[in-house]
């Protein structure tokens, strides 16, 4: 089996949620630098404590640095990879909260901003990147693209974006693999806005409908991400990893 040996992967959005766990199973995977970056230095501190805590007590050889990065600003992009230099595998999972609501009274000029972080930020940090051979990258998206819910219109159109991005951008780095992962519901820091029971009454609805009966935790979907850093032979592919809910 192939593993991450000796490897430097970033992570944007490696502070919580999908991005932390991508960033544990990336250290269990032998990789011996992970560069963990979000825009909260609070979030950042925090993430690096405990992935500090996690090579101490297992004994792995790696090291992790925490940067702080917000993906709406193209210049903070290029100025975190210009001083990060040479990496093997970049993985994109930041997003900031959806906007949603019923499109006829969704506020556009506001819901622009997620473009800023998710199309935008993921496309100049692909261009800034750089990438060693046999390097990937692994981009983020939902469902949404196949399937969405009342109220998600405008997320579907820039989830579709960032999905079609995917292949072309597979065409124009090749060699470099870049691929895409669209996640079900999963269950994380993301949805800790939502109040305890209301949060819990919906994972629970959500997972009474899913073949597989329940949500996911955030190391299932983190697997996809290994297996596209590992795995030389996939290119250009939209993994979806959704307890069956398409
Ligand atoms: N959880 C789900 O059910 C689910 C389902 C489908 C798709 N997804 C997608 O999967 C991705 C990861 O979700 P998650 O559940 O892991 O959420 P999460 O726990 O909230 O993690 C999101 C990460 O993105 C970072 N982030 C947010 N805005 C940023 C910005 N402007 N610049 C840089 N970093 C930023 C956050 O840190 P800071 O706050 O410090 O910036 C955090 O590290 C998201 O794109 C989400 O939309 C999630």
């Amino acid at each position: 089996m192939s593993d991450l040996n000796g490897q430097t992967i970033v992570i944007i959005g490696g502070s919580s949620g999908i991005g932390f766990a991508v960033a544990t199973q990336a250290l269990r995977s032998r990789a011996s630098h992970v560069i963990m970056a979000s825009s909260s230095s609070q979030k950042v501190d925090n993430a690096l404590k405990r992935l500090d805590a996690l090579i101490r007590q297992s004994g792995l050889i790696a090291h992790v640095t925490g940067k702080v990065l917000d993906m709406k600003d193209s210049n903070q992009i290029r100025a975190f990879f210009s001083e990060i230099g040479q990496l093997d595998h970049l993985v994109i999972t930041s997003g900031d909260p959806p906007i949603l609501g019923p499109f006829k009274t969704l506020d556009l000029d506001q819901a622009r901003g997620s473009f800023d972080t998710r199309f935008w930020g993921a496309a100049v940090a692909a261009q800034s990147a750089q990438l060693k051979k046999g390097g990937s990258i692994v981009l983020t998206v939902g469902t949404v693209i196949k399937k969405p819910e009342p109220g998600w219109a405008l997320v579907t159109g820039q989830a579709g974006a960032t999905d079609s991005l995917t292949r072309g951008l597979a065409v124009d780095l090749a060699p470099i693999r870049v691929n895409i992962i669209a996640p079900g519901y999963v269950n994380t820091e993301l949805w800790d806005t939502v109040p305890q029971d209301a949060r819990e009454k919906m994972l629970q609805e959500a997972a009474d409908k899913l073949p597989v009966k329940h949500v996911a935790s955030a190391d299932e979907i983190a697997e996809a991400y290994l297996f596209c850093m590992k795995c030389g032979f996939i290119a250009g592919e939209t993994l979806h990893v959704n307890g069956g809910q398409t």
